[in-house]
C-alpha cells in the first residue's frame, strides 16, 4: 500500500481540509498507512503509545533501518543507476554524480570502517564537515550501524564544538581536513583539534577527510585517513534499530548559551520525511530535489539528506554560495544542468539574488524549465522577496514554517494535496499532523487577527523531538510547561479570518541571522566575559539581506579608559572566536547605561523597535525614560534608527 491521504491521487479541491481534519481526528490511523511507504523488520505494537503522556512515541515496537530505507531499498527495487546524489561544487571547480548502487557501497564501506573502530548501536559520532557527499555517506553509515550522528555546521567556533563534544560524547569525530568559503580556505582540522583541547570528553579516534585545498596534519593513533580507512574496511549491513531510537542529535541555539540537543528518533522520521516528499513538496520517486541550505543546519538533515534520499529522488549536494559562485546566476545554472524540479532554501538566498541582480537578467542565460516550485524557511519571508521570486521564475513559491524541533514543515502549502491561494507573508495553514493554536497570556485562544502565542497541541506528529539529548528534564521545561498539554513553539504569530497563519517573532531571544539561529543570550554571555564590560545587551536589528543582523550595546565599567574603539574590536573578534563567523556579529556600541524596567530586565525589545526605527510604546515599567532617549542617539549617530 502506498502512503495515505493523498499519495497516488492528484493535488485536488479540498485534499488539504480532509487530510488535516482526518490527521488530528484518526492521528494513528492517518500515520499508520503512511507508515506502508516504509520497509519494516518488526510492524509497531501502536502507532501512537500515549502511555506516557505528555511524553509520547510513534511506531513503538517496531523496528527498521533509516539506511536501508534511504539507500539499499532502491538499489533493490531498481534504482541502483539513478544518481542519489549529485554534489556541485564551484567552490572547487568540481561536479560529481554518485549513484544509488555507488552510495550504498561507499556508505556500507564506511559503516564498516565506524565499526572497525568500535562504533555500535546508540554510540555518537560527531561529523563536522563541509557540504560533500562523504557528510552524507558519514550521517547513512551511522544510520546504517544504529549508531546516532550528531552533525555540526562549520561556520561554529572550536568552542561550540567542544561544547557539543561534551553533550555528546561521540566515540569518533569524522571532520574534512578544510571547507571552502568563497573569501578564504576555513581550515576545519585545527578547529577540531582546539575543540578536542578545550572539551573534557575524548573521542577515541577522529576519521579525517583529506581535501586536497588543505590536508591536515594527523596525529599518530588518534586520527585516521578517511580514504585509507575506508578501503581497508569490510562493508557493513544494515542493522534493525528500534522506531523510537535515536537517528541523531542536533544541537540548536536555545535561550542559554548551552545549545539544545534536538533527538530525532528513526521510525517516525522516516515515515514523516517520506510523507512530507509527497505531499508538502509534491514531488515523485526519481525526480531531482534541491535543498540549497548545510548540512549543519536541520534544513539540511531534512532535505538535503534523509527525505529525499528516502523517497528515491535525486538530491543535489551544492557547495558553493547564491552569488559570487560565480555570480547571482548559480542558481540557475544549477536548476537548468541538473534538471531541478523543485528548489528549497532560504529568503536570505533570494535577497541576495535580488540584490546583486534585481532584474533578474542571469535568468535568460538558462533553461529552468524543470522547475515546478520554490520553497523558503528558515526565517520569516518578507512580502517583497516572495512576490519577487514567483515573478522571475514564473512558479508557486511556497514560504513554510519550522523549526529544528519539529524537523519539517508545521505550516505550508501542501502543493501535494492542494495549492492554496497564496498569502505573501504567510506561510499558509497548518500541515496535515499539527494541531497549531494561537493562545493568549490566559492560555485560551486568541480571536483570529490577535497576536499570541503559537502552540501546538500534543501530541506532536511523527518526525518532531521525542526529547532534548540527556535531558528529559529541560525537553519537558523549554517546550511542555507553558501550558499542560501543548507544545511552545517559541514564536508570536496570529491567524487570520481565512485561517492563514501568520509567524511575526520570536517570544525569547533567538534571532535569525541569514536563516541561521541564534541565540542573542549566548552572545551576551561572550561580552559579559570581557573585563571591560559591566554589562550589556545584544539585539537583533533588521538587515535588508540577511534579515536580522545582531547589535551589541555595551556599558563598560567605571574607571575604563581604554579606546572605546579597540574595546569594541576586542568584543567582536571575541565572539567570532566564541561563537563563530556564522553569528555576523561586527557592532558594538559603546552606551553610557541601558534601559531597564523597575524591575531591572533589560528592555531589548524597545531598544530593537528603536534601531529599526519601528513605532513603540514607552513601556509603563521604565525605569528612567531619559535613558532610551541616550540610546536612540547613540543609535542615530551609529546609522540605525532611521525614523528618527
Ligand atoms: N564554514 C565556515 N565558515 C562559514 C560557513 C561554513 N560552512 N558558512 C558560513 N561561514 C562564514 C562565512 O564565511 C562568513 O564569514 P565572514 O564573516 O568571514 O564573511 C560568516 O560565516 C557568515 O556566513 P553567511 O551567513 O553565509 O554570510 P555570507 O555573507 O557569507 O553569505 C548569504 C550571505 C545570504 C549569501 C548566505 O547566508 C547564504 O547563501 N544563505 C543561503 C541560505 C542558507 O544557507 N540558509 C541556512 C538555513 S536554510
Ligand atoms: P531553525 O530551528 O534554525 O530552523 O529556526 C526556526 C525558527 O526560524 C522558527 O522558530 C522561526 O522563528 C523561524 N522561521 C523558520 N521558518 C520561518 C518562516 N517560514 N516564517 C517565519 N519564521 C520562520
Amino acid at each position: 500500500m502506498a502512503d495515505a491521504a493523498s499519495t497516488d491521487t492528484a493535488p485536488h479541491a479540498g485534499a488539504w481540509r480532509a487530510a488535516y481534519e482526518r490527521s488530528l481526528a484518526d492521528p494513528a490511523g492517518f500515520w499508520g498507512e503512511a507508515a506502508e511507504a516504509i520497509d519494516w523488520y518488526q510492524r509497531w505494537d501502536r502507532v501512537l503509545d500515549d502511555s506516557n503522556a505528555p511524553a509520547y512515541r510513534w511506531f513503538a515496537g517496531a523496528e527498521l533501518n533509516t539506511c536501508h530505507n534511504a539507500v539499499d531499498r532502491h538499489v533493490a527495487q531498481g534504482r541502483g543507476a539513478q544518481p542519489a546524489i549529485i554534489h556541485d561544487s564551484p567552490v572547487t571547480g568540481t561536479l560529481a554524480s554518485i549513484t544509488y548502487a555507488e552510495l550504498q557501497e561507499r556508505v556500507a564501506r564506511f559503516a564498516g570502517a565506524l565499526r572497525g573502530l568500535g562504533v555500535g548501536k546508540g554510540d555518537r559520532v560527531i561529523v563536522y564537515m563541509p557540504m560533500v557527499p562523504e557528510a552524507a555517506i558519514a550521517m547513512l553509515a551511522c544510520a546504517r550501524i544504529g549508531a546516532v550522528h550528531s552533525v555540526v555546521f562549520g561556520g561554529f567556533s572550536a568552542r561550540e564544538l567542544a561544547t557539543r563534544i561534551d553533550d555528546a560524547k561521540p566515540r569518533v569525530v569524522v571532520a574534512g581536513s578544510c571547507g571552502i568559503e568563497p573569501s578564504r580556505i576555513v581550515a576545519y582540522k585545527p578547529l577540531l583539534d582546539d575543540a578536542l583541547a578545550q572539551a573534557s570528553h575524548q573521542p577515541e579516534h577522529c576519521v579525517i577527510l583529506q581535501r586536497e585545498q588543505q590536508p591536515a596534519d594527523l596525529m599518530p593513533g588518534r586520527d585516521l585517513d578517511w580514504a585509507a580507512l575506508t578501503a581497508a574496511a569490510e562493508p557493513a549491513d544494515c542493522v534493525p534499530v528500534a522506531a523510537t531510537d535515536p537517528l541523531y542529535i542536533l544541537y540548536t541555539s536555545g535561550t542559554t548559551g548551552q545549545p539544545k540537543g534536538v533527538v530525532r528518533d528513526n521510525g517516525g522520521h522516516a515515515v514523516a520525511m517520506t510523507w512530507s516528499m509527497r505531499n508538502v513538496y509534491n514531488v515523485a520517486p526519481g525526480e531531482v530535489f534541491w535543498s540549497a541550505s548545510d548540512v549543519g543546519w536541520v534544513v539540511g538533515h531534512s532535505y538535503i539528506v534523509y527525505a529525499p534520499l528516502l523517497h528515491g529522488c535525486t538530491t543535489v549536494i551544492y557547495e558553493g554560495k547564491p552569488v559570487g559562485t560565480p555570480d547571482a546566476g548559480a542558481f540557475w545554472r544549477v536548476i537548468e544542468q541538473h534538471k531541478v524540479s523543485v528548489l528549497f532554501t532560504a529568503p536570505t538566498a533570494f535577497r541576495a539574488i535580488k540584490r546583486d541582480d534585481p532584474e533578474a537578467k542571469h535568468l535568460a542565460r538558462y533553461d529552468t524549465s524543470s522547475l515546478r516550485a520554490l520553497f523558503l524557511a528558515g526565517e520569516r519571508c518578507d512580502p517583497n522577496t516572495l512576490e519577487w521570486a514567483g515573478e522571475i521564475l514564473g512558479v508557486p513559491v511556497v514560504d513554510h514554517w519550522w523549526q529544528t524541533e519539529t524537523g519539517w514543515a508545521i505550516a505550508a502549502n501542501c502543493l501535494g494535496l492542494e495549492q492554496l491561494p497564496i498569502k505573501p507573508g504567510s506561510p499558509t495553514k497548518p500541515v496535515p499532523g499539527y494541531d497549531v493554536q494561537v493562545l493568549g497570556d490566559d492560555g485560551s485562544a486568541v480571536a483570529p487577527g490577535t497576536i499570541g502565542r503559537i502552540m501546538i497541541k500534543l501530541p506532536l506528529p511523527p518526525g518532531c523531538l521525542p526529547t532534548l539529548w540527556g535531558n528529559d528534564e529541560r525537553f519537558r521545561a523549554s517546550y511542555l510547561s507553558a501550558e499542560p498539554g501543548y507544545y511552545l513553539s517559541g514564536d508570536a504569530g496570529y491567524f487570520d479570518d481565512d485561517g492563514y497563519l501568520f509567524v511575526m517573532s520570536r517570544i525569547d531571544d533567538i534571532i535569525n541571522v541569514a536563516g541561521h539561529r541564534l541565540s542573542t543570550g549566548g552572545m551576551e554571555a561572550v561580552l559579559a566575559g570581557h573585563p571591560d564590560v559591566a554589562e550589556c545587551a545584544v539585539i537583533g536589528v533588521a538587515d535588508q539581506l540577511k534579515g536580522e543582523l545582531p547589535l551589541g550595546l555595551v556599558v563598560l565599567k567605571a574607571g575604563v579608559e581604554r579606546a572605546e574603539v579597540d574595546i569594541a574590536k576586542e568584543l567582536v573578534a571575541k565572539v567570532r572566536q566564541e561563537i563563530g563567523p556564522v553569528a555576523a556579529f561586527k557592532t558594538v556600541l559603546v552606551v553610557p547605561r541601558l534601559p531597564k524596567t523597575r524591575s531591572g530586565k533589560i528592555l531589548r525589545g524597545t531598544m530593537k523597535h528603536i534601531a529599526d526605527g519601528t513605532e513603540y510604546r514607552m513601556p509603563a515599567t521604565i525605569d528612567d525614560p531619559a535613558i532610551l532617549e541616550e540610546i536612540h542617539d547613540a543609535l542615530v549617530a551609529a546609522g540605525y534608527a532611521h525614523a528618527g
